[in-house]
This record gives C-alpha cells, sequence and structure tokens, in this order.
C-alpha cells in the first residue's frame, strides 16, 4: 500500500472526533487535511448533497465521475446541469479501457446479463481504480444505513482496498437527512428518484423498488450482488 496522507492511527482518531461533526465540519477537515482530494460523484442524491457542500467550502473543488457509457439519459443531463449550477471546470470523466462494442466483442453482447461483477469490474472499478492513484484522498457519498455492508462506515477510513483515505461525510445521515438538506438548499437532483429509483447505478441493471423494499434492492435485482466493488 502506498504512503497515505494521514496514519492509520490519525485516521481512527479523527474518525472517533468527527463521528457527530456536520458533512460540512468533516468536508472541511478532510480538505484541510488532505491536499489532493476528490469528490466521486454519481450524480446520485447524496453526491449532490456533497457537491453543494464542497462547492461552498473549495472554489473548484476536484470532482470525477466514472462513466460507464451506460448511466441513464436523466443521469447524463443531471451532469450537465451541477456543470452549470456549481461551475465544475474540474469535473473529470472517467471512462471505461474498452468501448461497448469493444466488450461485446471481447466478451460477448450484455455483458451485464452474463456477467454483472465482470461488467462492473470492467467499467467501474479498473477506472476507479486507475483515478484514484492519481490522489490521496476521496470523499464518498455512502451512508450506514443503506445497506448492512455499509453499516460499519466510518467518517474517515483507510481504504485498504484502493490504498488512500477515504472520507465518508454523510456516513452517519438518513435518507430524511439527506433530503431535508436537499429541499432546504434547492439542490438539483435526479427526476429518477420521484420515480421510484432511490439508488440509481447503470441503465440495465437499476429497476424501480417496489414500496416497503430496501432502498438498494433495485441494484442488480435479480441478482446475488448488492456492491459492484467500488466500496468492498
Ligand atoms: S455503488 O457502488 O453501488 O455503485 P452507490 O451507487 O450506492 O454505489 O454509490 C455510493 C458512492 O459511490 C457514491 O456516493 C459515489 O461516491 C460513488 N460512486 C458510485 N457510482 C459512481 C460513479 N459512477 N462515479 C463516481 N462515483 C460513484
Amino acid at each position: 500500500m502506498r504512503t497515505l496522507a494521514i496514519s492509520p492511527i490519525e485516521i481512527e482518531s479523527l474518525a472517533a472526533t468527527y463521528e457527530n461533526a456536520s458533512p460540512q465540519e468533516i468536508l472541511r477537515e478532510a480538505l484541510h487535511r488532505v491536499e489532493n482530494i476528490t469528490l466521486a460523484c454519481s450524480f446520485g442524491i447524496e453526491d449532490m448533497v456533497l457537491l453543494d457542500m464542497l462547492s461552498q467550502l473549495s472554489p473548484n473543488p476536484n470532482v470525477f465521475y466514472l462513466d460507464t457509457d451506460v448511466l441513464f439519459p436523466e443521469t447524463y443531463a443531471l451532469c450537465n446541469e451541477a456543470i452549470e449550477r456549481y461551475g465544475l471546470t474540474r469535473l473529470r470523466q472517467i471512462r471505461p479501457a474498452l468501448t461497448l462494442e469493444e466488450q461485446a466483442e471481447q466478451y460477448g453482447e450484455s455483458l451485464w446479463q452474463s456477467n454483472p461483477n465482470q461488467c462492473c469490474d470492467l467499467r467501474k472499478v479498473q477506472p476507479l481504480t486507475r483515478v484514484l492513484q492519481e490522489y490521496d484522498g476521496w470523499v464518498t457519498g455512502i451512508r450506514r444505513q443503506q445497506s448492512p455492508t455499509r453499516a460499519n462506515a466510518q467518517v474517515f477510513e483507510v481504504d485498504h482496498k484502493f490504498g488512500l483515505v477515504k472520507v465518508n461525510p454523510l456516513a452517519t445521515w438518513s435518507e430524511k437527512d439527506v433530503w431535508r438538506y436537499v429541499h432546504e438548499h434547492q439542490v438539483p437532483y435526479n427526476p429518477l428518484h420521484d420515480r421510484g429509483y432511490p439508488s440509481i447505478g447503470c441503465l440495465h441493471c437499476t429497476r424501480p423498488v417496489k414500496p416497503g423494499e430496501d432502498s438498494r434492492a433495485g441494484r442488480w435485482a435479480g441478482f446475488d450482488k448488492t456492491e459492484c466493488g467500488l466500496h468492498q
């Protein structure tokens, strides 16, 4: 693993100190402690909140999105809206090494159906691995309540998988907290959230959830898969 910008002991202590702090305080400390930090933005509701907070703290924040080539049209439209609203001149579009056509030639048509893990790996995890090598820290929108796999997320943690500092400013927030912020600050958001999609990934692997279903039930529905490999 590379040398961390903050030592593991200090990260643990920051996690304890900032456990009950506001996401803005966590972000401010993260920007202060890790100069070379970036926000991973999927344009989901949590990331729109973080984008709004971050753009108030930093005039031109480092932000990237993993463009799998199969995001929803609504997501691409929101991306353009966010660029305009927040003046994101440093937003980076991170592409997979293979186009969809090349992927189909090498691995067969509709890999997302035959092998969703491999598709996520090619179109999300590998590009993320490459981009994170350029940074000392990354900020994500994961929340503990989103799933059992995220229940132990800390506000500051060591990302052992990718070898850098990981900051989850919304770890302790509920869905209600997120929406309260969105309404209070008139944060633009993906219209799919109002059509039954609490969690939005790629076009072919995300369906709306039914009332009472878990918020991530619409991700890779029908497969024994709950994470794409960015956070586990
Ligand atoms: S996923 O791992 O299942 O796709 P989810 O959609 O819940 O994750 O998003 C969790 C966090 O992962 C987001 O808040 C964001 O920080 C990061 N993330 C997910 N998808 C992307 C993406 N396409 N581009 C950049 N960051 C992403």
